[in-house]
């Protein structure tokens, strides 16, 4: 039996009996292979290949550039590593806004061409008829409520959604529509604490956080953010695990120095 087959791997399935059971639910993102190799032999449940990319990776303003194919490509790289975790294409910016038949199109090219297990899309009611229509064609969808970068224009910054009594409730109601419509999961992105809390306690549906305190059934972080390899900005969210722009440069250094003096390559490097 391969290694693969003697795992335990990650479903919609065991997502939702890890909520049942009160057992947080982890998520990072990933776009490249190597790095999801290593996160799925550290055991991380869901690994996103967030339209994140277009920021951390791409060197973008924000997420909006982001096309199809950037996606599919980076969701195939992740794939080829991943034998545990479930993978999720995220939908970017236009590819599930204009109609319907296309959200379902574009869904569909992350499960055959890229090898996703799911796919996740921003917004609450708007995105209902989606969700259904992507669920009704055997594709499992996460949702994503709160602070939803694709609608940073519309919402005037990167600002914590659902502070006063109208905008939670209307986010508390969208919630409850995606769940309705078949979404499997809900990522909640900077949001009250309080807010999360009660959505997460609301729904049969795992929640996963991102700013939204620790209530949430699980947590995200962008993958270069956590590692320190994103300095433009750094969220209040975000916990930095290591410092890897530093322990980078150190090496790119050390190799230049090395170079221009002539001790890189050594005998053990050489045939
Ligand atoms: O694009 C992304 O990385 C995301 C996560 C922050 C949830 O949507």
């Amino acid at each position: 039996m391969s290694k693969a087959g003697k795992m335990n791997k990650v479903t919609t399935s065991v997502i939702r009996k890890m909520k049942e059971k009160g057992e947080k639910i982890t998520m990072l993102t990933a776009y490249d292979y190597s790095t999801a190799a290593v996160m799925d032999e550290a055991g991380v449940d869901i690994i996103l290949i967030g339209d994140s990319l277009g920021m951390v990776v791409l060197g973008y303003d924000s997420t909006l550039p982001v096309t199809m194919e950037d996606m599919l490509h980076h969701t195939k790289a992740v794939s080829r590593a991943v034998e545990r975790a479930m993978v999720i294409g995220d939908m970017p910016f236009m590819s599930y806004q204009a109609s319907v038949e296309e959200a379902v199109r574009n869904a569909g090219r992350f499960m055959k061409e890229a090898g996703a297990h799911g796919i996740k899309l921003e917004g609450g009611r708007d995105v209902a008829e989606a969700t259904r229509r992507i669920v009704a064609a055997g594709i499992p969808v996460m949702g994503h409520l709160g602070l939803t970068p694709q609608s940073v224009h519309q919402l005037g910054g990167y600002k914590v959604q659902g502070k006063d009594d109208t905008t939670a409730k209307r986010i508390m109601e969208d919630a409850k529509i995606l769940e309705e419509a078949g979404a499997f999961s809900l990522v909640l992105e900077v949001v009250p604490a309080t807010l999360a809390a009660e959505i997460s306690k609301s729904l049969k549906i795992p929640t996963i956080g991102i700013g939204g305190g620790v209530d949430c059934d699980g947590q995200v972080l962008v993958t270069n953010d956590m590692l320190g390899m994103f300095e433009k900005f750094t969220p209040k969210f975000v916990k930095k695990y290591t410092n890897l722009n530093t322990h980078m440069k150190e090496a790119f250094v050390q190799y230049f120095d090395e170079v221009k003096k002539g001790i890189f390559p050594g005998k053990e490097h050489s045939f």
